[in-house]
Formats: C-alpha cells, structure tokens, sequence
C-alpha cells in the first residue's frame, strides 16, 4: 500500500506514470491533449486499484475524472479510441461466438495426483533425469505458481492494443470473446509503457476467474431476481465469458491472471530477449498485468514441497479458487531442451490438492435433530471422497436452501468440503434427460422423527424446531454429548455410541442422572467391559470438579458459547447469581445483548432448569466459587467513538488513546452502534455518514469534556 494516505494526494498527482506536470484544467489545452491526460490518469489509479490493491485515490474522486472523461468524449466523439477506459464495455449481441485459430497452441499440463510432497519430489526426478543431472549437480531453478480454477485465456496485443481474446477451445481452435473480455478492468486495454519495450506481437495466456465474494454478490443478486443461480466461482466465470449478450457479461464481475505468453514476435532490433520464465513475469506485470503475488522461484524437489505445503495451508484464505499449484523450469532455454511429449510441456506440472468439491448421487434426505430442537435435512450420499475425508453425509441447512437448490432424492449432485467446515450440498448437477421421474419436493416433517412431538416454526426465524425439549432422545443425547464434550465438563469416554445406548435404553432421562450410573449398568451395555466402564466411571468423578466457565457452557443454553460463558463467570463470579440476574444486570456484562440476554433468562425461568442445575450439584459438581473480578468504572465504558479530521490540539493517535483510556472504543468508520463522532477541520465522508445517520457530532473540546 502507498504510504501516503489517499486523502492527502493532490486529484490530479503531478506526476503518475510518466506524466506531464501542467495543471490539466489549465484553459490553453486542447481538448485532446486534455483528454489524453485523463485516460493516462484513469489507467493509472484503475491499475493501482484492480491490478496493484494499493488505491491512491478516492473512489469518488476516480468517478470525477471518469465523468469528466466521458463528458469530453460526448463533445469530441471524433477523438473516443477503442483504448480509452470508456470503450471497454462496446458491442451487440452476437449470433455466435467466431473461432480463433491459436497463433501458438493452448496447451494443458500434466497432473501430478499424488498430493502429498511425494508428487513434487516426482516432478524434480523427471526433470533431473531427463537434464542427465547427476546427484553432485546443483538443485533445478523452478518457478512455483498458484492453478487458479478458472478458464484459460489468450489476450492478443498488437503494438501494445488489445486487439483479441480468445477461450482455449480445442487448444488449437478457440471462440473470439474480445467483447466481455474488454469489460475486465484488470485486463490493460493498452500495455503501460515501462521501461521494456513492448513486442508488436504479444500474446499473454492467464486464467479468467471470479473471486469468491463476487460469486456469493452475484449469486446474491441472482436470487433476489429470481435467476438461476451457478454452483462455484468457476461456473459462473465460464457462464460470463461466453455470455453473448454484453450488456449481461458486463454485470458478471470477472478477475485475470496471466502465468505465461503465447505467440511473441522480436521487435526489429532484438526487443527484450528473456532468459527466464520469472523474468517474462515480470515484464508482463511492468506491463500492466495482473500476476498472483504467490509466485516464487524456489530450488529443487524441497522448494516445491515446501511451496505446496505452504499453499496448502493458505489455501481456504485465498480470495479465490486454486485446484493446486503449478511448477516450471524457470530457465527457457531449459524449457525448450526439454520441449513435450505429445501436447504437454515435459518443463511443467500442476500438483494438486485434493480436491473440495465431487459429484455423487443422493440417495435419502433424512432429518436430524439436533441439540436445541433444530430440524436440519441431511442429505445421505453415495460415499465420496472429497476435502481429504470420505463424506457419506452432507447438510442441505435448511428447508429454504433444500428448495433454492433444487436438492431431490436420486439427484447428482456436488458435494464441498473446504478446510474444517461441516461438508454441504452445493447444488444439484442438471442431467442431459432431466430428472429420472417426478420427484416431489421434500417436505419439513409436522411431527418431530425422534420423538413425534409437535414441530413448529416461531416467526421470523427460518429454522423449524421440535417442541420436545429434554423428552427428546434427539435432543437429550446432543444436550449429553454438549455437557460431556472437552471444552465443558470434558468426559473422556462419553461419546456417540455411548450416548446413544444410554437414551435409547431410557438408562439416562435428564442429565444428572450421568452421575447416577453405576458399574453394574455401565457393563451391562454394548462393547462395555468391565475395565472400560470402570475408566467412563473415574472420568465422570474427575469431571465433577469444574470451573464455573465450563459448567455454564456445559448446560447449552442457547446463545451462550464458550466466550460469553467466560464473560458471565468473570462478571458475577457466582452461578447464583448468574441465575437470579435480570435482563438490565445481564446487559451489562461485556458482549452481552439482548438476545443472549433474553436466551439466558428465559433458559433460567424453567423450573426444570433450574432444578438439573441443582441435581448437578447434589450430585457433586462444583467449582471454586470466586467474587467477580470487574473492571473499575470507566466514564466511557460502552461507548464507540469515530475521530475524524484533524484536531485542533491533539493528534489523532493522542485522542484515540485518551478515549481508550477512559472505556470508550474508537472506531475506523462510522456506523449505526457509534455514539460520538469527533470532527475535527477537513473531516470528510464520516462527518457526513454522522449526519446522515443522526450520530451526535463533537469538536475536540466536546470530547474532553466527556473525558472530565
Ligand atoms: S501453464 C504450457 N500455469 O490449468 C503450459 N496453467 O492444463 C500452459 N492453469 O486450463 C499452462 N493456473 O488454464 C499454467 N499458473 C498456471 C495455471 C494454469 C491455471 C490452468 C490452465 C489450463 C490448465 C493446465
């Protein structure tokens, strides 16, 4: 990021790019020579914002010099070129696509599948042994890229103008999609001059993606039309470039990268002449291209492990879909003595990952009941190996999800399981004969499946619950599993099958009664010798000394995880007390709102409750009992400040601290939970989002007078 903050650049910087330094609203200039430096000044903060993620300017500032821009060009129309950042959404409907034969084929590369650092090590063997390199020799020079999961793509730039885009197609033959290509702004409609200059032919090969937040925006917008929504990032990329209607690809938001050219012609007097693929990179991206920041020349077999497994590990937090890593000799002229085996480059390699996403059939969609009465449909699959694990059951979330993605029984379809996330049923795959026979939409069950109690649907809220309560076994045994788990009263040996055999033989009907087991019933079950029950019984003694935190946690009162466990504990000190506070004492504790208050009150009326939470006592459960530990009064305690503009006598950093000191938060922007803006000289946006918002406004004396 640019150092200097956005606000603090003069509109029009006096030198971007090469530029002249007069004032551009200077009255002599002509029209042209006006409008000439508002495309340089144009291309240059889009490129600084799409392509570098590093804005210099303000977005409405951008949209001054772009209206001014467009303004010009309505009163010159003669002097309007396909270049100039106007021009990149031009053109009608097409009939068709028109094919493109590649100047330089389209290739693909071999797959590595083995997607541990074995597949790496593989690589580097070939290599070594195709080179004849002997163990003495040094490591091989590699350049390790991301494999972004888009759609490949050849951008032709004739004396530095794009002049074509192309899909890869056959690989020989592609379609011509220069029309919604020409729409993304990170793709130069003209190569920026650097100091290399630019080949009369250049074609740069890259990948069209989209980021994963426009595909949810997109879908997003998509629903709330009533349109078809797409299943990942990649489908709908692949849906916008080949989207005939411009108007309609326009409003697909796409991204490029390029990792690599085409067809490149020698300027007259030699041109640039490059030794490496790194370096060819790097030209591309002096040229105004977009190249992944994750690329890297690392050195033999080690540095494409490594590289793979430090990917692998970044891979959920990217803002976009990679299927792996790339690996390629970086010497060219190493490349070219390796040359191909039949259509692959023998010099490269994608090593996968494994991957997220599968296709597998639906066999069932069964309700579970979980832990507070929530009916979530579960979709039984055909098992499939997706996201390292072999998944035999994947959530559809809810009834409303269940209809948006048009999940039936017998249906294909696919299956993500990203990181640790619980795996899901992203959407049906459409089959070339449609669905086998009429499948009826999936009905929410009126009745509970575990228990037959009533189900019903509180307003407002989406989920459908059972109204069993602790009378279902469904909801007694995820209630068990909930207090027995590590982080709350941590009972080792109390997991599923046990639960399940202990409600299912009404052994255990409330909670304390897990206290109550003794030996002789404990071994009298399943897969329960002596010695094992003997090891669940010392667990539950051990588990009776607790911490008031976990025990809070342990009794699943909705809303009230770990953290507010610990911020109830920490404010009241004494469970008694937790129980018996009103919703106005609740309030006060830190993080606490009105819906978890209103949980815990509500949980704390029912007599039941109250009197498990007894049993547990009686039983022997108990924690040291401690007076709570509070924060000495702070005057501004609860209170978020926004500083905006400069102060007259303090700096920001001085006033933030002070207001810290005193209790209050200070926050970066404006918005409905801020209670003061401080507005100093200059303020600008925040001071009119507080008007707006009716945010009460002070000057810096009004604020010290709050700190008095
Ligand atoms: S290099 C001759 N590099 O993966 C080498 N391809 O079969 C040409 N891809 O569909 C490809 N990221 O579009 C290369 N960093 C990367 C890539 C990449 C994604 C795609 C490519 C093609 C497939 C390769």
């Amino acid at each position: 990021m640019s150092a200097q903050s956005p606000s603090s650049l003069p509109l029009f910087p006096s030198e971007p790019v090469g530029q002249g330094s007069e004032s551009p609203q200077a009255p002599e200039l002509s029209a042209a020579e006006r409008i000439r430096q508002l495309r340089e000044q144009i291309v240059f903060h889009a490129h600084q914002y799409y392509v570098l993620d590093a804005p210099q300017l303000p977005d409405a500032d951008y949209d001054v010099l772009y209206q001014a821009l467009e303004a010009l060009e309505a009163a010159h129309p003669e002097l309007i070129t396909p270049d100039s950042p106007t021009q990149r959404v031009i053109g009608q409907v097409l009939p068709d696509f028109e094919p493109v034969r590649h100047a330089v084929p389209m290739l693909s590369i071999k797959t590595e599948t083995d997607t541990t650092p074995a597949g790496a090590q593989a690589f580097d063997a070939r290599i070594r042994r195709e080179l004849a390199l002997g163990e003495g020799d040094p490591p091989v020079a590699y350049v390790a890229e991301l494999k972004f999961d888009g759609l490949a793509m050849s951008l032709r730039y004739e004396d530095g103008m794009l002049v074509q885009a192309a899909t890869r197609g056959d690989g020989e033959t592609g379609e011509n999609v220069t029309q919604n290509i020409r729409g993304i702004r990170q793709i130069p409609l003209r190569l920026h001059a650097s100091g290399l200059a630019v080949p009369p032919v250049l074609e740069v090969r890259g990948e069209v993606y989209m980021r994963r937040d426009d595909f949810e925006a997109l879908n997003a917008r998509q629903r709330d039309a009533g349109g078809k929504t797409f299943v990942n990032p990649r489908n709908a990329a692949a849906g916008a470039v080949r989207q005939l209607d411009p108007a309609i690809a326009r409003q697909r938001p796409l991204s490029f990268f390029a990792y690599g050219v085409g067809e490149v012609t020698q300027q007259a007097d030699g041109g640039p002449a490059f030794e490496t693929h790194y370096g060819l990179l790097q030209a591309l991206k002096a040229w105004g291209l977009p190249v992944a920041g994750q690329t890297e020349q690392v050195a033999g077999s080690e540095g494409l492990a490594d590289f793979h497994l430090r990917i692998g590990a970044e891979r959920d937090r990217l803002p976009y879909d990679i299927d792996g890593v790339v690996y390629k000799v970086d010497a060219l002229e190493l490349q070219r003595q390796l040359g191909f085996v039949s259509r692959e480059p023998r010099w490269a390699v994608a090593h996968k990952y494994p991957a997220q996403e599968q296709t597998t059939t639906v066999l069932g969609i069964d309700i579970q009941v979980g832990r507070t009465g929530k009916l979530t449909p579960v979709a039984r699959l055909q098992p499939v190996f997706v996201g390292g694990v072999t998944v035999t059951n994947a959530t559809l979330h809810n009834r409303f999800e269940l209809r948006r993605k048009r999940v039936r029984v017998g249906d294909l379809v696919i299956v993500r399981r990203a990181g640790d996330v619980i795996p899901e049923v992203v959407g049906s795959v459409p089959q070339p004969g449609g669905r086998p026979a009429y499948v009826p939409n999936f009905p929410m069950p009126e009745v509970c499946p575990v228990c037959g109690s009533q189900v019903v649907r509180q307003r407002g809220e989406v989920a459908y619950r059972c109204t069993g309560g602790l009378f279902c076994a469904a909801q007694r045994k995820q209630a068990l599993l909930h207090f027995a788990q590590r982080r709350a009263l941590d009972i080792e040996g109390l997991g599923e099958k046990l639960v399940d055999q202990l409600v299912d033989g009404d052994i255990v009907k409330v909670l304390p009664d897990i206290y109550r087991l003794g030996l002789s019933s404990l071994s009298a079950l399943d897969r329960m010798a002596d010695k094992s029950a003997q090891n669940v019984l010392a667990a539950l003694e051990k588990s009776k000394s607790t911490t008031l935190p976990r025990f809070l946690f342990g009794l699943g009162i909705p809303n009230v995880g770990e953290s507010t466990a610990k911020d109830l504990a920490k404010h009241f000190g004494l469970l008694d007390r937790v129980m018996d506070a009103t919703t106005e004492q609740l309030l006060e504790v830190n993080d606490v709102g009105p819906i978890v208050a209103g949980s815990l009150r509500t949980f704390f009326e029912q007599a039941h409750n109250r009197e498990v939470v007894e049993q547990l006592r009686a039983c022997g459960v108990h924690w040291p009992e401690q007076e709570p530990v509070r924060a000495p009064a702070l005057p501004l305690a609860g209170l978020t400040f926004v500083i905006t503009g400069t102060l007259p006598t303090l700096s920001r950093d001085e006033a933030k601290d002070r207001l810290e000191a005193a209790g209050a938060k200070v926050a970066g922007s404006v918005s409905k939970k801020t209670s003061f803006v401080v507005a100093g000289e200059e303020a600008g946006s925040k001071l009119a989002k507080a008007q707006e918002l009716g945010i009460p406004v002070l000057d810096e004396q009004g604020m010290l007078d709050k700190l008095a």
